[in-house]
């Protein structure tokens, strides 16, 4: 949730809007369309998620008035003033909006908001079209998380693990995933074979029939990783790359846009973002940092200023207007003094040349460097601030 401001308020009564990143009921009725087209497969998880969406999910609305009251003053009226935006028009919005273009295509990609999990749109200065969409159950950010759930990793924060494990494999299950799983068409869309995934109506991600298709049952998590799970894991590394290819050159021909801004969680798989910005097919690309839903309060609040309230953009900066992301506070040689000091830990000042000399030597040894300078990042890739 974020909250719009005209200008700077001093006081709460001058809180114009209040937006929520997602539309509830649109979920709902998903939810419920997805299990009565299973039905009866799917009952269990239907029963067990039931009782959160009757007491919290689906009140939304309430529970976000109830909670601003309790914050921000019980005498607004905070009910007239709160909107809902749609999942990827968020990720759209958070995409396009502070990216430094006048006009660009707008690529969101992810597992699934209320019915979409990708969605082409078209920026122009303060509007923002929405022109394609694919819809739930097909989903290129549930495929990859199918296989992160597969490989042993925590679906929705392990997906980088499958990643950073990519390279350590060769794609040899990626022919199976295009010939089984899923179906893509020339201009990048896609469909999955459904009997493979238990995401629809399961409390899993993959099917028994998944399962015997790559030979075994799911890694245990924390069990040894072995090369089977560096080649699925490149195998549905290649596979996504080749869809999100795919998907950029229909993009370019079909809008003839000459610049490209990307957002939703599969944006967040810069492996696959920097093979797209090496095929050159975008004169530019800019990736939203916070490109997973804790980006969706960014873009719902810019969708709401231009779309909603007409806001113009300001006029555009040479880099972007997340100042690189760079968002979240910084800590003074002191700060971190009293820090160590306090816990025990040891603080020595280097010179540049010296802390560089320490930290190859270290590396080349094998050793781990955290790295924290400036403004801490807002997104979950380290930038450069906090590797
Ligand atoms: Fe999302």
């Amino acid at each position: 949730m974020l909250i719009v401001l005209r200008k700077p308020a001093s006081s709460p009564e001058q809180i114009d809007q209040v937006v929520f990143y997602e539309k509830p009921f649109l979920k709902f009725e998903r939810l419920l369309e997805t299990y009565l087209a299973f039905a009866p497969r799917g009952f269990r998880s239907f029963a067990l998620s039931m009782p959160a969406w009757i007491k919290d999910k689906l009140f939304q609305k309430s529970v976000l008035t109830k909670a601003l009251s309790n914050a921000l003053g019980k005498t607004i009226d905070w009910q007239s003033r709160l909107l809902f935006s749609q999942h990827h028009l968020s990720h759209a919005a958070s995409a396009f909006y502070p990216s430094p273009f006048e006009r660009a295509a707008v690529l969101t990609l992810d597992g699934v908001g209320e019915w979409t999990t990708s969605s082409l749109a078209v920026g122009q200065g303060r509007r923002l079209k929405i022109l394609k969409e694919i819809h739930f159950p097909h989903s290129l950010g549930l495929l990859y998380s199918a296989f992160t759930y597969y490989t042993g990793f925590k679906v929705n924060s392990g997906e980088y693990k499958v990643m950073g494990l990519a390279p350590y494999g060769k794609p040899r299950y990626a022919d199976l995933i295009t010939e089984h799983l899923v179906d893509v068409a020339d201009d990048g869309s896609f469909q999955l074979d459904m009997r493979y995934f238990d995401y629809a109506t399961g409390l899993t991600m993959t099917t028994k029939h998944f399962h015997q298709l790559f030979g075994g049952p799911p890694r245990p998590p924390e069990a040894e990783i072995s090369q089977r799970e560096m080649d699925l894991a490149a195998s549905v590394q290649k596979v996504t790359e080749d869809i999100v290819l795919k998907l950029a050159r229909s993009i370019r021909s079909q809008t003839g846009e000459k610049n490209l801004c990307l957002a939703g969680g599969v944006a967040l798989n810069c492996v696959a973002n920097g093979l797209l910005a090496r095929e050159n097919l975008f004169d530019n690309i800019w990736v939203q940092p916070a490109a997973g839903d804790a980006g969706g309060a960014l873009g719902a609040a810019l969708a709401v200023w231009h779309l909603h309230l007409d806001g113009q953009r300001p006029k555009l900066a040479l880099s972007d207007r997340m100042q690189g992301s760079y968002l979240g506070p910084a800590f003074s040689d002191e700060d971190a003094s009293t820090a160590l000091n306090t816990c025990g830990g040891i603080f020595t000042r280097y010179s540049e040349s010296e802390l560089l000399t320490h930290v190859t030597t270290a590396l080349s040894a094998g050793k781990a460097i955290g790295w924290m300078q400036g403004r801490m990042e807002f997104g979950p890739r380290a930038l450069g601030n906090r590797p």
